[in-house]
């Protein structure tokens, strides 16, 4: 009978252990509040300096952190550069288009000089993403913290893992679904393309060869909207940059999912949002209210931050973002 409720207890204690470790509860907002106090104040401060030198590196920074997170999980392997193996760096979703690797370089450096070997470049990014919305215009959002760096960084994971801009509604909930993040998280979090640029290539198929017929547009396309995107990228300039997504000039607002609901959604994944009833009601209701959409979108941004995180003695806290220690 004792033996019995032993064993009861021990699976409870198991069960309760691996849904700490699955759902990132190692993490804690006080990580650093004995060794490193001021880490927050340092980055948000050289944040802020980044993005007035350049507004654009805010958008790279909340890229920057998504693309580390649905890649072997938040662990700083988006920025190793590559070594004897191509990493996530040279993978066609991020060669040419991800940007601030070495601004996340000097935020590291002034770090490590405020508390050195203390903080890792996964708690970095995850903190820079948060300050960098926060000066453009979106509202705070408290990050966990705590998490290591990983050792490993593939070329290969980073193409199947990262979602395509050409997937619809089910390859979208699917994508999200394969790192614990649920269909409402994945239409909140296409909300950060309310700033940032993108390259024409990724429009140029539904502007002119939809569907593979040559001269098609795409008829979830506001033709309005259409004709200026040609404009702006005639066919045979892939490299050309849309300098802004949701044209309001890189504020973080709800104004991507007006524009989405108005068939403006720039990527066949964003106009693919409203091609299925839920997702719609979330646009929708991101567009009416932007309080609403800011709370919902610090709640996934939490949530994706918890994808796949090394703790405790699991990883290192790498001396350089872009290499490994070296002992
Ligand atoms: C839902 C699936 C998603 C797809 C298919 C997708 C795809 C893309 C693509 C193709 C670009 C343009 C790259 C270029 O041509 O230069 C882009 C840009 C961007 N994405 Fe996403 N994305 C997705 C979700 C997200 C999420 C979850 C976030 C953040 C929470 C995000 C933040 C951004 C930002 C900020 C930019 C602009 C980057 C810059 O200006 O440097 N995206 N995305």
């Amino acid at each position: 009978m004792a033996s019995a409720r032993l064993r009861c207890q021990l699976f409870l204690f198991t069960v309760l252990l691996m849904a700490a470790v699955t759902s990132g509860a190692k993490l804690s907002r006080s990580y650093y509040s004995r060794t490193c106090p001021k880490l927050e104040s340092v980055v948000r401060n050289k944040v802020n300096q980044l993005i007035n030198a350049d507004r654009g590196m805010a958008p790279g920074l909340l890229r920057l952190h998504f693309h580390d997170c649905f890649v072997r999980g938040c662990d700083g392997s988006v920025l190793l550069d590559s070594s004897s193996n191509s990493g996530e760096k040279d993978a066609p979703p991020n060669a040419g288009s991800l940007r601030g690797f070495a601004e996340v370089d000097a935020i590291k450096a002034l770090v490590e000089n405020t508390c050195p070997g203390v903080v890792s470049c996964a708690d970095i990014l995850a903190l820079a993403a948060r300050d960098a919305v926060v000066k453009v215009g979106g509202r705070y959002w408290s990050v966990p913290l705590g998490r290591k760096d990983g050792f490993v960084t593939s070329l290969v994971e980073a193409n199947t893992s990262l979602p395509s801009p050409f997937m619809t509604f089910d390859e979208l909930v699917q994508n999200f679904a394969a790192v614990g993040l649920n269909t409402k998280d994945m239409v909140i979090l296409s909300g950060g393309h309310t700033i940032g640029q993108a390259h024409c290539a990724v429009v140029i198929p539904r502007l002119y060869n939809f569907n593979g017929v040559t001269g098609a547009t795409d008829p979830s396309l506001d033709p309005t909207y259409a004709d200026f995107l040609r404009t702006l990228c005639p066919s045979d300039q892939p490299l050309t940059f849309i300098g802004e997504m949701d044209a309001t000039n890189g504020t973080f607002d709800n104004k991507y999912f007006k524009a989405v609901k108005s068939n403006k959604g720039l990527f066949t994944s964003d106009a693919a949002l409203l091609t299925n009833s839920f997702g719609a009601r979330i646009v929708n209701k991101a567009a009416r209210n932007p309080q609403s959409f800011f709370s919902d979108f610090g709640n996934s941004m939490v949530k994706m931050g918890k994808i796949g995180v090394l703790t405790g003695s699991r990883g290192e806290v790498r001396r350089v973002c872009s290499a490994v220690n070296s002992f």
